[in-house]
């Protein structure tokens, strides 16, 4: 049984682990306004906004039903499009939208409509954000962008009117299982369901999982959400670094990474559109294992450590050693990822990010770099290199980083470590790219980045 708020009411609905929201609001509630685009996150025609209390308020976000699980659901409070329109009238943001003739066919439009009016209530990730930050995740194949931003940038800053909401999720008595599911809420409680159910599959925010359900049909048994274990959502900023709870989003997160190196922040701000950036977890993107998952490769150059739970014995391994091969972590069945540890990088250490996809926004990379560079006194003393998309999993350069240790710190050095770089990869040729063009842009990464430094980007510039 999930118990959630939609709309003044409590629901209660018996569903699957893997039963979508999209289709609980479509087919059984019969909310058709809510719309299934892609059904794997990409177009943003199914967003809604997510509610939960943080202290006495509610705090909403923006997701996608078509990913969300239903007992995901669990405890929390849901605003559909139909809910922004009160005895017909149009609500501001829809108001705008039809002034300014930013809708065509419409199939896209609620989707845009709850974006809007997430940030015109200050929903998670929209604080300060332009308008076409926020709308990265919704596409539109028909009216153009231009009349969308502009009903966006019109539309007033609102407010929404909680309390009765905050009340009524206060008194919800959450259930925390079904017949295939579990929701714990201590990381105590999910170590004891794992001892007792190793191999259930472990989901947090469901951005890639989901997809697993909606593009392969696949049955994934019993599941465990960690969304709701409090003590996976921790963020810790300390004279050592940065740690992250498994269950931290990519929009808490964002901030806190930002300020340990301004690369990482934007790296973040390129994962998915908002609406994944509010579902999914660091520690999912690294527990998942993919080899073009973004976040790996920057956490592994800037030397980042996992720590790994199972009961109450815990142990903690540098992250690139947890990614074994293709599809295979070093997690026994009944262990899980707890935390994230980042450690501040040294003032001599040069650092560069750089994400290479199709498109700028929302998009998967094709190849992602991940350079931290110590130089002392013109000589390197250390290098930790990383790519995601250049190999079966994320992987560090090692042929890369030898070439700069100990070496002084030059053009020639540098052109002599790019070159290393087909030794340490053999990449595939898929949709996002071929091996040639990955092992040419891995290899033109590092020369930009000594381009960048030492200021004459002419060369660079020159290769296109
Ligand atoms: Fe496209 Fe959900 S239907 S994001
Ligand atoms: Fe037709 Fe956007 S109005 S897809």
């Amino acid at each position: 049984m999930t118990r959630f708020v939609l709309d003044g009411a409590v629901m209660e609905v018996e569903a699957t682990a893997t039963a979508s929201v999209l289709d609980l609001l479509r087919y059984t509630l019969r909310r058709t306004g809510t719309k299934e685009g892609c059904a794997e996150g990409d177009c943003g025609a199914c967003t809604v906004l997510l509610g939960e209390l943080d202290g006495g308020a509610v705090a909403w976000r923006a997701v996608n039903a078509c990913i969300l699980f239903v007992p995901m659901l669990d405890g929390k409070a849901l605003r559909t499009v139909e809910s922004l329109s009160v005895d017909g009238a149009l609500h501001p943001v829809q108001r705008e939208m039809v002034d300014r003739h930013g809708s065509q066919c419409g199939f896209c439009t609620p989707g845009f409509v709850m974006s809007l009016y997430g940030r015109s209530i200050g929903a998670a990730g929209t604080l300060d954000e332009p308008v076409a930050d926020v709308i990265a995740g919704n596409l539109c194949r028909c009216t153009g962008y231009g009349p969308i931003l502009d009903a966006g940038e019109a539309v007033p800053p609102g407010k929404s009117d909680d309390e009765d909401i905050a009340a009524l999720l206060r008194g919800i008595a959450r259930r925390g299982s079904g017949a295939d599911w579990f929701a714990p809420r201590t990381a105590g409680e999910l170590a004891t369901l794992l001892a007792a159910h190793p191999g259930a599959r472990i989901v947090a925010g469901a951005t890639d999982v989901g997809l697993w359900v909606t593009k392969q049909y696949r049955d994934l048994g019993t599941v465990i959400f960690i969304g709701d274990v409090a003590d996976l959502r921790a963020i810790e900023e300390d004279a050592d670094g940065l740690t992250l709870g498994a269950g931290v989003r990519y929009t808490e997160a964002r901030a806190a990474l930002a300020r340990l190196h301004p690369d990482l922040g934007e790296l973040v701000r390129r994962i998915g559109g908002l609406q994944v950036r509010n579902s999914g977890t660091i520690g999912g993107n690294i527990a998942n294992g993919s080899p073009i998952g973004d976040m790996p490769p920057a956490l592994i150059a800037l030397g980042a450590t996992l720590t790994l739970r199972r009961g109450d014995a815990r142990r903690t391994i540098p992250l690139e050693s947890f990614f074994l091969r293709y599809g295979v972590q070093d997690r026994a069945p009944d262990e899980f990822v707890e935390s994230v540890h980042v450690p501040h990088p040294s003032a001599d250490t040069i650092i560069r990010i750089v994400k290479l996809s199709k498109r700028f926004d929302s998009d998967i990379s094709a190849v992602c770099g991940a350079f931290a560079i110590t130089v002392e006194q013109d000589q390197v003393t250390a290098a930790r290199i990383a790519f995601g998309g250049m190999a079966g999993t994320p992987a560090r350069a090692a042929a890369c980083e030898a070439a700069l240790i100990g070496q002084p710190w030059s053009e020639m050095t540098i052109e002599v470590a790019a070159q290393a770089l087909a030794r340490d990869y053999a990449p595939l040729t898929d949709v996002r790219g071929s091996s040639a063009y990955r092992l040419t842009v891995a290899a033109n990464l590092l020369r930009r980045l000594w381009a960048e430094r030492s200021g004459d980007m002419t060369s660079v510039l020159a290769d296109g």
